[in-house]
C-alpha cells in the first residue's frame, strides 16, 4: 500500500558496515545466542535509507524476533528487543532500569557516553523516585488539558501557515512550520518566553546532536542556566499561568536541591516538548507527500486524521532505540538476559511486528495501530503523548486543508534527514504549493 519505494539513495552519512567487529565478551559472561540461527551481531543504530522505514540492514533482525544481539559503537554487545509482546512485557518490568548513572548502562554514541551519563529527571530515574516526579506533573498533561489547548494550538498553526503562505513558495517546512509550532505550544504551556526560541532550539539541537560530548554537555549547562534564571524570576515576579509557574508556586520554600530538581524537570519538558513533535510533523508530512493516495484519502475524509496520526506514529517510530540495563536475570522465551546487560528497544522493528500488524510496511489508516510503542510503554511512557497527538492532528489536518497543492520542491532523494543515532526527522523539507 506504500506507494513509494523503501529506499532513499542520499542518506545523510556514509554508514558503518552492518556487521560489526568481534566484540568483547559481556561483562557477566552470559550466553549470547538466541535459540535457533544466530545472525552476526549487527551494528546498532544505523542510518535509515528511506526516512520512514527502518534501515534495510535491520531486515535480518525482523526474522530474529523477539530478541537479537547487536553491537554498539564501542564494541559492546547488548540485547535488542524487536518483538511487540516481549517489548511491552519488558518495558513494564521493574528489573530493567533507566538509571544512566549505572556504569553498566548502555550508550549508543560517544556523545551519550560523554554527556548522557548523568542523573536526568523522569526519563533517567526508577521507581519510587520516578513515581514521585511523575505524580507531580501528570495532572498537567492529561487528555483534558491537552484538549483544552486545542484552540490555542489551532491559532498557532494558522499563524505559522499564514506567515509561510505570505512569504510565498518555496519554503522550508521545517523552519517555517514543523519546528515553530511545537516550540510555541510548549512555551505557552510551560510559561517560557517564545522570544528566546532561537537560543533554546539551538541548545536542544546541540544537546541531542552536538558534534562531541563536550558540546552536548555545554548545551545542557546553557539550558540549565537559562531555565534556572527563568525559575528564579517566576518565584519573585508576578505569577504566570504556565506549568513552571504552577510548579514554582506549588513549592514555596525551596531548598537548593529542590531548585536543581525543578531545573532538571524544566530541561526535559522543554527539549522533549518541541524536538520530538517537530520531527513527527516534518517526517509525517514527507511521508504523506511520498504516499499521495494516502494524503488524498485524508483530504477526502478528515475524520481519518486521528487514525492517520496513530499510524504515522507507528510507522515512523522516531524515537528508535530506547535504553535500559538489566538489574537482575530476566528470562524471555527461554533466553536469559543477565543482570548487568544492556537492553535496547527498536521501536521501529517492534512497531512492524507482523504478528500484530499484518503487512507492517504499508501505511494503512484503517488498521488498529493504537498499541504501538512509539511513545514507549510502562512507567516511562511519554508524558506528553496527549499533547503531541493534539498538535499532530491539528498541524497535519490544517496543512492538508489549506494547501491542497502541497508538494516537494526538490526531488525526494535530495532532501536531507537525520542520522540514525538521534531522534528521526527531516533536516530540511523544501516544499511548494
Ligand atoms: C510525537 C512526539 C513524541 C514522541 C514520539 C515521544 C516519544 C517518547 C518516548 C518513546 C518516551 C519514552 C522513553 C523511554 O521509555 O525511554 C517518551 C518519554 C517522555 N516524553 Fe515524549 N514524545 C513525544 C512528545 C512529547 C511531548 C510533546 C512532551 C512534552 C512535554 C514529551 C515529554 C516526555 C517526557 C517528560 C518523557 C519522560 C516520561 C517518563 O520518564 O516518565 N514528549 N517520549
Amino acid at each position: 500500500m506504500t506507494e513509494s519505494p523503501p529506499t532513499h539513495p542520499t542518506a545523510t552519512a556514509p554508514k558503518p558496515p552492518p556487521t560489526a567487529p568481534t566484540p568483547p565478551p559481556t561483562p557477566t559472561g552470559a550466553p549470547h545466542a538466541v535459540p535457533g540461527t544466530e545472525p552476526a551481531p549487527l551494528a546498532f543504530p544505523q542510518d535509515r535509507t528511506c526516512p520512514y522505514h527502518p534501515p534495510a540492514a535491520y531486515d535480518p533482525l525482523r526474522a530474529a524476533r523477539p530478541l537479537a544481539r547487536v553491537t554498539l559503537f564501542d564494541g559492546r554487545q547488548v540485547w535488542l528487543v524487536t518483538g511487540h509482546a516481549a517489548a511491552r512485557a519488558l518495558l513494564a518490568d521493574p528489573r530493567l532500569s533507566s538509571d544512566r548513572t549505572d556504569p553498566r548502562f548502555p550508550a549508543t554514541t560517544a556523545r551519550f557516553d560523554a554527556a548522557g551519563r548523568r542523573r536526568i529527571a523522569l526519563l533517567g530515574v526508577d521507581d519510587p523516585e520516578h513515581r514521585a516526579q511523575r505524580r507531580r506533573l501528570a495532572p498537567r498533561f492529561t487528555l483534558q488539558r491537552a484538549n483544552a489547548l486545542r484552540p490555542e494550538i489551532q491559532r498557532i498553526v494558522d499563524g505559522r501557515l499564514d506567515a509561510m503562505i505570505a512569504q510565498g513558495p518555496p519554503a522550508d517546512l521545517v523552519a517555517a512550520f514543523a519546528l515553530p509550532v511545537p516550540s510555541m505550544v510548549i512555551c505557552a504551556l510551560l510559561g517560557v518566553p517564545y522570544a528566546d526560541h532561537e537560543f533554546f532550539e539551538e541548545q536542544s539541537r546541540r544537546l541531542l546532536r552536538g558534534p562531541t560530548g563536550a558540546d552536548s554537555m555545554a548545551a545542557r549547562r546553557s539550558l540549565e542556566e537559562y531555565l534556572g534564571t527563568l525559575i528564579d524570576r517566576k518565584r519573585t515576579g508576578p505569577r504566570g499561568d504556565g506549568v513552571l509557574d504552577e510548579l514554582v508556586h506549588g513549592q514555596p520554600d525551596q531548598s537548593p536541591q529542590d531548585r536543581a530538581d525543578l531545573v532538571d524537570l524544566a530541561v526535559i519538558l522543554l527539549v522533549a516538548g518541541h524536538e520530538t513533535t517537530a520531527n513527527m510533523i516534518s517526517l509525517g508530512t514527507f511521508t504523506l507527500l511520498r504516499n499521495p493516495q494516502r494524503s488524498a484519502e485524508l483530504r477526502r475524509d478528515p475524520s481519518l486524521v486521528p487514525a492517520a496520526v496513530e499510524e504515522l506514529l507507528r510507522m515512523l517510530s522516531i524515537a528508535d532505540g530506547l535504553l535500559r540495563v538489566a538489574t537482575e536475570d530476566i528470562e524471555v522465551d527461554g533466553t536469559v538476559i543477565s543482570a548487568g546487560e544492556g537492553v535496547l528497544f527498536s521501536t521501529s522493528l517492534i512497531n512492524r511486528d507482523d504478528s500484530v500488524y499484518p503487512d507492517p510496511d504499508a501505511l494503512d489508516f484503517h488498521r488498529p495501530a493504537r498499541h504501538h510503542v512509539a511513545f514507549g510503554f510502562g512507567i516511562h511512557q511519554c508524558l506528553g503523548q496527549n499533547l503531541a497527538r493534539a498538535e499532530l492532528e491539528i498541524a497535519l489536518r490544517t496543512l492538508l486543508e489549506r494547501l491542497p497543492g502541497l508538494r516537494l520542491a526538490v526531488p525526494a532523494e535530495e532532501i536531507p534527514f537525520k542520522p540514525g543515532d538521534t531522534i528521526q526527522g527531516m533536516l530540511e523539507l523544501p516544499v511548494a504549493w
